[in-house]
């Protein structure tokens, strides 16, 4: 599969000496869904700024699309959701931060009205549009981020803790939508729930910033003693099965779990 991210040896030392991504090397394939989990501090975001191409490491290269482009060239490509949505939203309204990513990439305006019509009537943003972002909730401002990542479609995801500040409803929207969404993503979380429900591969970033493993989801969140040294919690539906069912046969989703009840009473 060709790679659409591709990181050599990535380490980051901010300015006052802390080191927080060691010698990070990955790839990620076209349409790939990965989730990269770490405890806090484990140095997620700055491994989202150096994939996203928003930070310059200290050490090591990102390549995007086939080794032939650096992160200026693919900017409009990539659509990095920052962990503090304050960082994103700086237009006088709303809908002007929705419009910026399509405008910026040249979509034609009817194209771009309709999605940012339909993005805001999924996430409860139709009445917020015309609203200073600075006066939202913080769950409100979460949802507006969200919605102008995904406004201009772009090939890769970035996405560092989408669901924090939202509520349950809205959860599982920004879950659909990005779990329809065409092209790679990459969800930075500490939650293995979420990794379960978005994943099919998972990245564990140790608490010292470099990868400690790199596989399929469900290896990842069977592997209870993994996880838990790393300072992470295994999926509740793991948590409650781990020890009873063999890991070929642990549900990892709260859905999942539950067929599998109904169907051991049938
Ligand atoms: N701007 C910064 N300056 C100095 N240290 C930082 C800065 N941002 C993050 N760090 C440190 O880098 C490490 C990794 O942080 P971060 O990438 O935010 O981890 P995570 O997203 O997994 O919580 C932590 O030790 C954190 O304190
Ligand atoms: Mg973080």
């Amino acid at each position: 599969m060709a790679p659409v991210i591709d990181a050599s040896g990535l380490t980051h030392e901010y300015p006052d000496g802390t080191t927080a991504i060691r010698d990070v090397t990955l790839s990620i394939g076209a349409n790939e869904r990965v989730a990269v989990v770490g405890a806090n501090g484990s140095g997620k975001s700055t491994l989202q700024l150096a994939l996203g191409g928003l930070v310059d490491p200290s050490a090591g290269t990102v390549r995007y699309f086939d080794q032939t482009a650096d992160a200026e060239r693919v900017r409009d490509r990539l659509g990095v959701l920052l962990q503090d949505p304050d960082d994103y939203l700086f237009n006088t309204t709303v809908r002007e931060d929705l419009e910026y990513g399509p405008a910026q990439l040249g979509m034609s305006r009817r194209v771009a009205d309709e999605r940012i019509a339909r993005l805001a009537a999924d996430l409860g943003l139709t009445d917020l549009l015309d609203r200073p972002p600075f006066r939202l909730s913080g769950g409100e401002k979460q949802r507006a981020a969200v919605a102008s990542v995904l406004a201009f479609d772009p090939d890769v995801l970035l996405l560092d803790e989408p669901f924090g500040a939202v509520d349950a409803r809205y959860r599982e929207r920004i879950r659909k939508l990005v779990i329809s969404h065409e092209g790679t993503v990459v969800v930075f979380t500490p939650s293995l729930d979420l990794a379960a429900e978005l994943a099919e591969r998972v990245i564990v970033v140790g608490q010292q910033g470099s990868i400690v493993a790199d596989a399929l989801a469900r290896e990842i969140l069977t592997d209870g003693e993994l996880l838990r040294s790393n300072g992470l919690r295994p999926p509740a539906t793991v948590r409650l099965f781990e020890g009873t069912l063999d890991d070929e046969e642990i549900p990892l989703t709260v859905a999942a779990a539950r067929q599998y009840l109904v169907d051991e009473r049938q």
